[in-house]
């Protein structure tokens, strides 16, 4: 019953490899998610799109042993590190599978409970996943996810809208708002789930700031780098990135001196579904 008691703390290098506070954009969404989710004993349970093991592992302790849970994921470098904390977190309810969520490796009717942080809605195949979801969750089994929705960022999108502006590139502006606008809205994440045989049993709106010095610290914040810029990159004319970028960066720093800083607004969404 007390094993541990038993427990000393083990400053590896391989532990610490694994010891990290969840990411920044995770962390906040998995808060929410956290905060509304019903935990229960005796429940099996799927983290869709588990990367590295957020909020995998951090539910696999909240929950406990009389509960199953298994990640699903085809991100072979995240699964991994995923492995390893399994073993680090000495962790024996969690089992590990490295597949796409658009085709669930489960029988029909046999999950009580499906969660995903930032998730599903995003995947390439939503509309396929969702159905997957409801094909393995058992009668009146939940589907719980976060997302970020339309309007995040908002201040930053306005500085970048006008530095367009400022350029005479307002034909790119319909480039950026479509990509800004893809992000979900209440209605759209909430078709998902009547689309595909669930009602709705609760949803909550909220939103967190993400404060940076300046418009310079934002743009080469790693995470900023990884999950945003390269999209930019992508939709914006190559030969115009230097120009715009440059007057995007000045532009950012001018407010933020003014404004004592970068503060950004994030919305987010926790939703839930039952199958019907
Ligand atoms: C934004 S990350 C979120 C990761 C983690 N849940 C978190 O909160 O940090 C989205 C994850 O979904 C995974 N993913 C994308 N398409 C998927 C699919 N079809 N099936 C399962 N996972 C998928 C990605 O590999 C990635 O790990």
């Amino acid at each position: 019953m007390t094993e541990y008691l038993s427990y000393t703390f083990n400053d590896s290098e391989e532990f610490i490899q694994t010891f990290d506070e969840a990411p920044l954009w995770s962390a906040s969404f998995g808060l929410l998610l956290l905060k509304h989710l019903e935990l229960k004993p005796n429940l099996r349970v799927i983290d869709m799109g588990s990367g590295a093991g957020f909020p995998l592992m951090e539910l696999a302790g909240r929950m406990g042993n009389t509960c199953k849970l298994f990640g699903i994921d085809p991100w072979k470098n995240a699964s991994v590190r995923a492995k390893q904390k399994i073993k680090n977190y000495g962790l024996t309810n969690v089992e590990l599978i490295e597949s796409s969520a658009e085709q669930i490796p489960f029988a029909d009717n046999t999950i009580d409970l499906i969660v995903s942080n930032l998730g599903i809605n995003n995947f390439d195949k939503p509309d396929i996943v969702f159905k997957e979801c409801n094909r393995v969750l058992k009668p009146n089994g939940k589907l719980a996810l976060t997302s970020n929705l339309n309007g995040h960022w908002k201040e930053f999108y306005a500085i970048f809208y006008s530095t367009l502006k400022q350029l005479g590139k307002e034909n790119l502006i319909a480039i950026l708002k479509n990509d800004e606008e893809h992000r979900g809205t209440v209605e759209s994440v909430s078709k998902l789930f009547t689309d595909t045989g669930f009602t709705i049993t609760r949803y909550y709106e909220e939103s967190f700031e993400m404060k940076f010095v300046d418009g310079s610290t934002f743009l080469n914040h790693y995470f900023v780098k990884l999950g945003w810029l390269t999209t930019w990159m992508s939709i914006l004319p190559k030969e115009d990135l230097q120009e715009i970028f440059s007057a995007l960066e000045q532009n950012l720093n001018e407010y933020s001196k003014i404004n004592v800083g970068l503060s950004l607004t994030v919305p987010m969404l926790f939703i839930e579904g039952e199958k019907v």
